[in-house]
């Protein structure tokens, strides 16, 4: 159910003049012209700002900055049947968030976003910077009734439909580094961390992870970054609209999701893995369990696992793992 809030937008930003008279607001929302007004004064405090003339109305003239809830929430164009987005200013990790929302009850499917995390983590424990409002953290929450053996390639297909909706809403090429990372050439852009709580031979719940760099500035990086880390924006020669990109990719992460539970990801997971895996016919070393395994990446099988041809031309399978690509 929209809120007041996210009527008042979406009616001015419906309009072609973008005007809207105090008159057809209240009709709409079905409420006095002082308490639309009312409503307008909580957008104000959250930093809209708004025209008024007696003869027109009022207009939108200018949105908050930034990752704004309601600013994703009226411009989704699918939105499953009971999903909800919050969005945070600072949290510590929208994952661990996410999971405390599914332990105390919270309905699935829903979204964790925040502006900032203080605590963010990538896989093996790593620290995720995430100190910039200008670039993404966001966290889905699912409860799949799928078995848990199915979840193999789920972070995979996420990060093909990820690529792909950033490919097109960007106009850029970014490749995927098996098994969670966005790259383009060479540098990190974005980073996947998929959490699971399984009970005996049933999924509990899923939280699936993304931190995506957007609009940060280059010069921002730690000094261990620098050279490894790339926001799109850079790539995309100028800044994006942050909350169209938001609600952009919960769209896509919603109908993968369902295409994903459903089996339907079947027909398409190799070949859109083929098109943005920036491994294949490339020579890497994997590193698992502390051993090194060099070899020339063959791509990934069915299960997700990675498939490596080593110096005997025997192929081997990683089913966890880190690759470094030799220059
Ligand atoms: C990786 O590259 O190892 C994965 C990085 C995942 C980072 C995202 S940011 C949003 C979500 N919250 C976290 O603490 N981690 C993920």
């Amino acid at each position: 159910m929209p809120t007041p809030e996210n009527m008042i937008l979406r009616e001015m930003l419906a309009r072609e003049t973008g005007w809207v008279s105090g008159m057809a607001l209240a009709s709409k929302l079905g409420m006095s012209r002082v308490a639309v007004w009312h409503h307008m004064e909580k957008l104000r405090a959250q930093g809209f700002g708004f025209e008024a003339k007696r003869a027109l109305g009022y207009r939108l003239v200018s949105r908050p900055e930034g990752l704004h809830a309601t600013l994703i929430d009226m411009q989704l164009k699918v939105r499953p049947r009971g999903f909800s987005l919050v969005v945070l200013d600072e949290v510590d990790s929208t994952n661990d968030e996410a999971a405390r929302q599914l332990a105390s009850g919270r309905a699935a499917p829903f979204a964790v976003f925040a502006r900032r995390q203080t605590r963010g983590r990538g896989r093996f424990g790593r620290v995720w910077h995430s100190e910039f409002p200008g670039n993404l953290y966001v966290s889905f929450a699912f409860r799949p009734r799928v078995p848990p053996e199915r979840m193999q390639t789920f972070t995979l297909w996420m990060g093909v439909n990820v690529c792909e909706l950033i490919a097109n809403f960007a106009r850029v090429t970014p490749g995927l580094k098996w098994p969670n990372d966005i790259v383009f050439d060479g540098r990190k852009a974005g980073g996947m961390l998929t959490e699971a709580r399984i009970d005996a031979d049933r999924i509990r719940d899923l939280i699936f992870g993304l931190g995506l760099n957007v609009n940060a500035p280059p010069d921002g990086w730690p000094a261990d970054l620098a050279r490894s880390a790339v926001c799109v924006s850079e790539l995309a020669g100028g800044a994006l609209d942050f909350n169209r990109l938001a609600a952009a990719l919960v769209g896509r992460v919603i109908l993968a999701y369902q295409a994903f539970t459903d089996g339907e990801h079947e027909k398409s997971f190799a070949d859109l893995w083929n098109r943005f895996d920036v491994l294949r016919g490339r020579r890497a070393t994997v590193i698992e369990g502390g051993r090194r395994h060099p070899g020339t990446v063959v791509g990934v099988d069915d299960e997700g696992a990675l498939l490596l041809r080593d110096e005997g031309g025997r192929t081997q399978r990683f089913r966890a793992g880190e690759v470094t690509l030799e220059k």
